[in-house]
């Protein structure tokens, strides 16, 4: 059994106007219809663009977000069904590392009163000293010195806090903690720390993350398996190493091409695919496949009316894609001069330029060595 399971969740936020009568104008299709499971003692890297529904679906597991339809299944407890006093209690095993670290840790307690407060109320040590005796134990196994009790998250850096957030979810001895961009305000220096802490504290005490981002570089080496989210749905999921072999999807491949790879002669002559216009609003996604105004292999009608479903193409490798096969082999080329190979002399062959915003888009030179960061 999956440690946990989700079938087919939707969480819609309502919009409403009106001064007095909060009049129901329609929905944020947040997220819409995701399915996935986690194994235990396994990693699952969801990525996508902001306001995809990384967020959201997060929070919807913990139930921080009201889920419209679906299924969460946890340890064999779906927790979309449980009364608030058992999900309270459930919450326990399930843990969020936010994003924002000073944000998500209130300025005027000390390290041990925020650490304390959750094993407080889950009922954890019998008292102040025995939690301060574990407090001191998780504060060493995250790196921080134990003279950090006494201390206040400001006088942290930003790398450490990170650490006290980790801590905060360790004490509570979780099965499950979700990582909401947990290294996205960090320094690109300290983003490999915060990621190999996850690591070795995986390792060491057999936890199971849901790593969300929206960058592809950070989830890459730690995730088993990735999920790529497009306007609230997954439209690609696979293990790691093959998704980056071979990503399927339209929209994984372009966001694939547009992290630079290291070495300068596969830089220089590797795939870009240039996406066309914004990410349309969750609140009025298109038909059809959702990523039809954007894909340089839009197949007029089908993908215009019929949602792809996400079938597995080979082993673990799950596509929501019409013509994932076809565009695979070769046999469909895109529909629009979108993909464009650059040559060492910076000469797109094939297409004329689409718009002066994707022009601006071309790196100089293309970009030399190894960064880190892709968008
Ligand atoms: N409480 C809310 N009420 C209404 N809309 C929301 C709420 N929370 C998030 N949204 C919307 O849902 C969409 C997905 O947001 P989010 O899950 O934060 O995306 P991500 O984490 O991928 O950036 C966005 O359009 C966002 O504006
Ligand atoms: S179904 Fe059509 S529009 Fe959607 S990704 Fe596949 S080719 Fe592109
Ligand atoms: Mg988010």
């Amino acid at each position: 059994m999956s440690l946990l399971e989700l079938n087919e969740v939707k969480v819609h936020f309502p919009v409403r106007r009106g001064v007095f009568f909060d009049r129901l104008v329609g929905h944020v299709y947040a997220v819409d219809g995701v399915s996935l499971t986690i194994e235990a003692g396994q990693t699952y890297g969801l990525v996508g663009e902001s306001g995809c529904g990384k967020t959201t679906l997060g929070r919807a597991v913990l139930r921080l977000n009201d889920i419209t339809s679906g299924q969460v299944v946890f340890d064999g407890t779906d927790l979309a069904a449980l009364p608030a006093e058992e999900m309270r209690r459930s919450r326990r095993r399930l843990q969020m590392v936010f994003q924002d670290p000073l944000g998500s840790l209130n300025p005027r307690q000390n390290i041990e009163s925020i650490l304390a407060e959750g094993m407080a109320a889950h009922g954890i040590g019998a008292d102040r000293a025995e939690r301060r005796a574990r407090i001191v134990e998780v504060l060493e196994k995250v790196g921080l010195p134990a003279d950090a009790l006494s201390r206040y998250p400001h006088e942290f850096s930003g790398g450490q806090r990170q650490r006290i957030g980790i801590a905060r979810a360790l004490v509570l001895e979780p099965d499950l903690i979700i990582c909401d961009e947990p290294v996205s305000a960090l320094d690109v220096s300290i983003q490999a720390q915060v990621i190999n802490l996850l690591e070795e504290l995986q390792d060491s005490l057999g936890l199971t993350y849901l790593v969300i981002a929206h960058d592809l570089a950070v989830v890459r080496h730690i995730s088993d398996v990735i999920g790529v989210m497009y306007l609230g749905a997954l439209v690609e999921e696979a293990p790691s190493d093959q998704l980056y072999a071979e990503p399927r999807h339209p929209y994984t491949r372009a966001l694939m091409s547009a992290v630079p790879v290291p070495d300068p002669e596969v830089e220089d002559t590797r795939e870009r695919i240039l996406l066309q216009g914004d990410l349309p609003s969750p609140a009025n996604p298109p038909t059809g496949c959702r990523f039809h105004t954007r894909c340089p292999w839009r197949q007029p009608e089908r993908c215009d009316t019929e949602r792809p479903a996400l079938v597995e193409l080979a082993d673990g490798h799950r596509v929501a894609c019409h013509y994932a096969a076809e565009i695979a082999d070769g046999t469909l080329r895109p529909t629009r001069e979108l993909a464009e190979r650059i040559l060492p002399e910076d000469e797109p062959i094939g297409a004329p330029a689409t718009t002066g915003a994707d022009e601006a888009d071309e790196p100089e030179g293309a970009a030399g060595t190894a960064p880190v960061e892709a968008g």
